[in-house]
This record gives structure tokens, C-alpha cells and sequence, in this order.
């Protein structure tokens, strides 16, 4: 079997605190439309038939992990300080079930509202073009600050994206520029820009605006809306 038909393997990040979200409970265990949201966003992945399996990083100290009985595996391994930090564990931990040339995953435990036909999408563009990821084009008009948070310039919004999860790269190079970012100092904050550093170009695929992440409590809200929608 090639890497175009082999099952992927999906690492999500889920050792987060969520100090925006703010509460008690770390955000991706809060409830959902009545199921925890990692639990969730677990089952918008493993739903899709690509998907081989699920590594989840979780925080050293979690206390809130129930092992997910399903037909894929589902495992867990423990994060770290930033979320690349967490990536990077769950990729090592996945390195041994794939090869260094397969293809994988990245996909955050706070976006549950993942749809099957992106992440079908991101799939089939990703693995021709050598790596991808789901990305929204900015639709806002773009102001940058100056001092007391007045407009110091409008920027322009052509050819601005932001950048959402799944992200899918090959493991052994996802690996190995997360090292290299990490050990320079620089903060990641998504795998594509750890490739980008590497000298790597990920397609952007046009991904749903409904796949957001949840961030704050209105968030919450948001997503249950979403999620009924999906279902209805
Ligand atoms: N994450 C992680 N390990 C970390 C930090 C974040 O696995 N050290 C995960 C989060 O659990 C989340 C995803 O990365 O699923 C995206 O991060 P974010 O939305 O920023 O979540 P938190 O870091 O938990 O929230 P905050 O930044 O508000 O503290
Ligand atoms: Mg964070």
C-alpha cells in the first residue's frame, strides 16, 4: 500500500490549561452538547475513514482522561510546556505505528467541530502537493496597533489566511523541523510554520469558517450551535 491509500495517523494536542478559556477545568474536557469536547473532536476523526488512528497528548498532571473505547486506536501520550512541545511528543510517540515518510495529522482537541469533507480535502490536495493544512481567507478589514491601541496602519487582506487544524505533513520531516524550531528558541505556533522555516511551502486548502476553536465561553456557545447544525 502507498502513502496515498495507507491510514493516517491523527496527533491531537489536549495538554493545554486553557487560561483564556478561564475555569476550573481545562477547556477541551468541558461538555459539549452533552459529551466532553476531546471526545468530540476524537470522534470527527476517527469517524473519517482515512484516519488509522489517534495519539492524544495530555498533560503530565491530567486528571481528567477517560480511555475512549472505539474500533481505532485511540492512545495517549504526555505533553509538554507549548503546544509544539505536545505535537512533538504525540509525534514520537506515533514514529513505530508509521513510517518517517508516511503522512500524518495535527489536529487540536479544541476545534471540534472538524467536518469529514475538509479533512477528505486536506487529504487528497495535501498528500500531491508534499504537506498542507485547512485554512480560511481573511474576510475582515486588517488594522495594525500603534501606541494607546490606535490604528497605525490598515493592512492589506489580499493573500492573508488564517490558519486552522488538520495539518498534514510527513512525520520524520514534521519531527524533525519542530527540533530544530524548538532547539533556535523560536516560538511555533502551528506545524506549517515549522516547515515554512525549513524551507518547506504547505498548500493552503480552503477549509470551513465553522471549524473554529474554542477559546473563550462565548466559543463554547458557538461550537454547540454549530455542532447541532451538523447534525440536523
Ligand atoms: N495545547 C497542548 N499543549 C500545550 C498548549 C496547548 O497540547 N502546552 C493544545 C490545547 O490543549 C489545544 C491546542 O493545543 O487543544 C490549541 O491551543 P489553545 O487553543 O491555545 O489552548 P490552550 O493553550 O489550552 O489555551 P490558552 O492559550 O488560552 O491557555
Ligand atoms: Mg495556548
Amino acid at each position: 500500500m502507498t502513502s496515498i491509500e495507507r491510514g493516517l495517523w491523527c496527533v491531537v494536542p489536549a495538554a493545554g490549561r486553557g487560561a483564556r478559556f478561564g475555569g476550573g477545568i481545562p477547556k477541551q474536557y468541558l461538555t459539549l452538547a452533552g459529551k466532553p469536547m476531546l471526545l468530540r473532536t476524537i470522534e470527527a476523526l476517527t469517524a473519517h475513514p482515512r484516519i488509522a488512528g489517534v495519539m492524544v497528548a495530555i498533560a503530565a498532571d491530567d486528571r481528567h482522561w477517560q480511555d475512549v473505547a472505539g474500533t481505532k486506536p485511540v492512545m495517549t501520550t504526555t505533553g509538554g510546556e507549548q503546544r509544539a512541545d505536545s505535537v512533538l511528543a504525540g509525534l514520537q510517540a506515533v514514529r513505530g505505528k508509521a513510517r518517517d515518510d508516511d503522512f500524518v495529522l495535527v489536529h487540536d482537541a479544541a476545534r471540534p467541530c472538524v467536518r469529514g469533507d475538509d479533512i477528505a480535502r486536506l487529504i487528497e490536495q495535501g498528500i500531491p502537493a508534499g504537506g498542507a493544512l485547512l485554512a480560511a481567507p481573511v474576510r475582515d478589514t486588517l488594522k495594525r496597533s500603534g501606541p494607546r491601541q490606535r490604528v497605525e496602519v490598515t493592512e492589506p487582506r489580499e493573500a492573508r489566511w488564517r490558519a486552522l487544524t488538520p495539518q498534514l505533513f510527513r512525520l520524520g520531516e514534521l519531527i524533525g523541523a519542530l527540533q530544530s524550531a524548538i532547539a533556535a528558541g523560536i516560538s511555533i505556533t502551528d506545524e506549517a510554520m515549522a516547515m515554512e522555516r525549513a524551507g518547506h511551502r504547505p498548500l493552503l486548502v480552503e477549509g470551513s469558517e465553522s471549524n473554529i476553536k474554542v477559546t473563550t465561553p462565548d466559543d463554547l456557545a458557538l461550537a454547540e450551535f454549530i455542532l447541532a447544525r451538523q447534525t440536523a
